[in-house]
């Protein structure tokens, strides 16, 4: 393992190293803490400097980190350079993100961890989705006559503010499984938030692109906005010095700093006193928890793909997915095959189908989990593939319930728009951290607090309450968590991880990650030849192909078999590490600003 103190950000380890990793990082451990910092922050332009390393794809013996900014996968790598693991670099690149690519993830947001410990030999996810406050109820994004609200509408402002999970769960994974303290993993993103990092391309397009509802709260205009009210540009030198002293109080007295005391106050403040206020209180953000929950497995080709269950509907419909398509030959019938095509996006509907009827937070509403993977169930629904055409109409099934059915169910309809990150990372010690981070849309609520932006999540929410008088599973209800699409996977084989892999991209995740496992297992694409293949997905009815790809070459056949074909921008933001015999590889969708570091 390579080690270099000018690029270690002066992290040590908080716990006794095992022996071999002990050995290795003996020249970074000569350096006391102090010292350590001393030479750290000597090196500090040089420690930029080396953030732009990576490249879209790597192979290592020891670790990787994939990351959509390439600061953010250097803090990650730093953290694993200085012989820390998995959840340390989870840290460290997290709070990077926060800042370099602020409209997608960070403290005000919450998130979905799937995790393989490896010395227990356990996987296992965290769920860090914000909750609806005490407060809410089923109506909160409809108007006076039930009607449900614009979408932007209910985005912008308070009303859509969730509770934040991201910094609760970054602090119960620390605990339970990190090495380096606490504080330490909070130097690159302090650093970089008084030095200042340069605004990229990404970002500064998408600021030109929200002007107008980022001029709505005063800190994010006057941190987005020059001072004339134009959007920074990209390579302006952006400081965030209330992030860094939002961190400050974090590193030194821990995530209860952001649920009680003044930045709880300011955050409620916030979110009431805004336009189309919102009902967050301090209750709400004293009460938040992280919750450990099972990961939901559906078996693939002879792997298991394993994910985040409810609250998300991710791994349950990836599952039906792979599930539907595993009697058929996908890999005889090849990437070009219209055929191919037919079969994902049909299964996909299909799945797609239950998610919009049964999918919720089964904390609140009872769901058929083990009925939506069962082989029985899934044989059944595979056989309405059988066909040579596009199914006409498509409804969701009767899979068996895990309890009494206690309501029928509505279908809801929920929206959601682009932001988003994943974070996907193996460590020495063979972990393996697969985490979709997010404030929901790009700039979430918009309204910015101590450095970050608040969350817009309870817009994930099925703004129709009931249709035709009976309930839909993902409406609003206070404490519950709004139903997500992330789908933080980690494929297994014979009970050990090959593959973890993520996106961003609202309902659409599912569809990307569904394609690159199909492009990797099926058609042997190599990793990050199966990210950049072209996206082809459906959801709902139409079948949706990436704009300026080979794939729109597809849109007569399947147009011809009696789809209804739509062609759009479809910037997935995978990032996966594949853990072979002969190392790791990792790589970082082409269509963002991602990479992958490795050693
Ligand atoms: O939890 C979800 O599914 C959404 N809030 C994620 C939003 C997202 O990925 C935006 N996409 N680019």
């Amino acid at each position: 393992m390579k080690r270099s103190s000018a690029r270690s950000f002066g992290f040590t380890l908080a716990r006794p190293l095992a022996p071999l990793l002990g050995l290795l990082l003996a020249g970074l451990l000569a350096l006391t803490p102090a010292a350590a910092q001393q030479a750290a922050d000597a090196q500090a332009p040089e420690r930029a400097g080396a953030a732009l390393t990576g490249a879209k794809t790597a192979t290592g013996k020891n670790w990787m980190v994939t990351a959509a900014n390439p600061l953010a996968a250097e803090a990650g790598a730093a953290a694993l350079r200085a012989g820390g693991n998995a959840i340390d670099a989870l840290v460290a690149t997290q709070l990077v993100l926060g800042l370099v690519e602020p409209q997608s993830s960070g403290l005000g947001g919450g998130a979905f961890l799937v995790y393989w410990d490896a010395a227990q030999k356990r996987l296992t996810s965290f769920d860090g989705r914000e909750t609806a406050p005490r407060a809410a109820t089923p109506t909160l994004f409809q108007n006076e006559k039930g009607e449900p609200l614009g979408f932007m509408a209910a985005v912008v402002g308070g009303r859509s503010v969730g509770t934040p999970g991201t910094p609760r769960l970054m602090e119960t994974v620390h605990r339970r499984y990190g090495k380096i303290a606490w504080a330490q993993l909070f130097r690159p993103a302090q650093h970089l938030a008084e030095e200042g990092f340069a605004v990229s391309p990404r970002l500064a397009a998408l600021i030109a692109g929200d002007v107008e509802t980022l001029k709505r709260d005063d800190a994010a205009r006057a941190y987005f906005l020059d001072a004339q009210g134009a959007p920074l540009k990209a390579g302006t030198t952006l400081r965030n010095p209330a992030y860094a002293a939002t961190l400050r109080h974090l590193a030194a007295y821990g995530a209860d700093a952001f649920y009680g005391g003044e930045l709880a106050a300011a955050i409620v403040r916030s979110v009431r006193e805004a336009d189309n206020p919102g009902l967050l209180s301090l209750g709400d953000l004293r009460e938040y928890r992280v919750k450990e929950r099972a990961p939901v497995c559906a078996p693939y080709r002879g792997y298991e793909v394993c994910g985040m269950g409810p609250p998300s509907s991710g791994a349950l419909t990836l599952g039906q997915i792979l599930g539907l398509l595993d009697s058929y030959d996908l890999k005889a019938l090849g990437p070009t095959s219209p055929e191919a095509w037919r079969l994902i996006a049909d299964a996909s509907r299909l799945a797609f189908a239950d998610r919009e009827r049964y999918m919720a937070d089964s904390d609140f509403v009872p769901m058929p989990t083990k009925g939506l993977l069962a082989p029985d169930y899934l044989k059944g629904r595979a056989e309405l593939l059988k066909g040579d055409d596009a199914l006409p109409a498509v409804s969701a099934g009767e899979p068996t319930w895990d309890h009494a059915r206690a309501e029928p169910r509505a279908d809801g309809a929920a929206l959601e728009l682009p932001s988003t990150t994943q974070v996907t990372i193996v460590d020495a010690d063979g972990n393996v951290a697969s985490m979709t981070s997010t404030i929901e849309a790009g700039f979430g609520s918009r309204l910015m607090v101590g450095g970050f932006l608040l969350n817009n999540e309870l817009t994930d929410f099925s703004f129709r309450s009931h249709k035709d008088g009976v309930p839909v599973a993902n409406r609003v209800e206070p404490g519950k968590r709004p139903r997500s699409s992330m789908a933080p996977t980690i494929v297994m084989r014979d009970g050990t991880p090959v593959l973890a892999l993520g996106s961003p991209g609202g309902s659409q995740i599912i569809g990307y990650v569904a394609k690159t496992l199909i492009a990797h297992l099926d058609w042997g694409l190599p990793l990050d030849q199966a990210i950049a293949a072209p996206n082809v997905l459906a959801r709902f009815d139409a079948v949706e192909i990436e704009a300026g790809t080979a794939a729109e070459g597809l849109a007569p056949e399947l147009k011809a078999l009696g789809f209804e074909v739509k062609t759009a921008p479809m910037t997935s933001g995978v990032q996966a590490v594949a853990i072979t015999p002969d190392g790791l590889i990792g790589a970082a969708d082409p269509r963002r600003e991602g990479v992958a570091i490795g050693e």
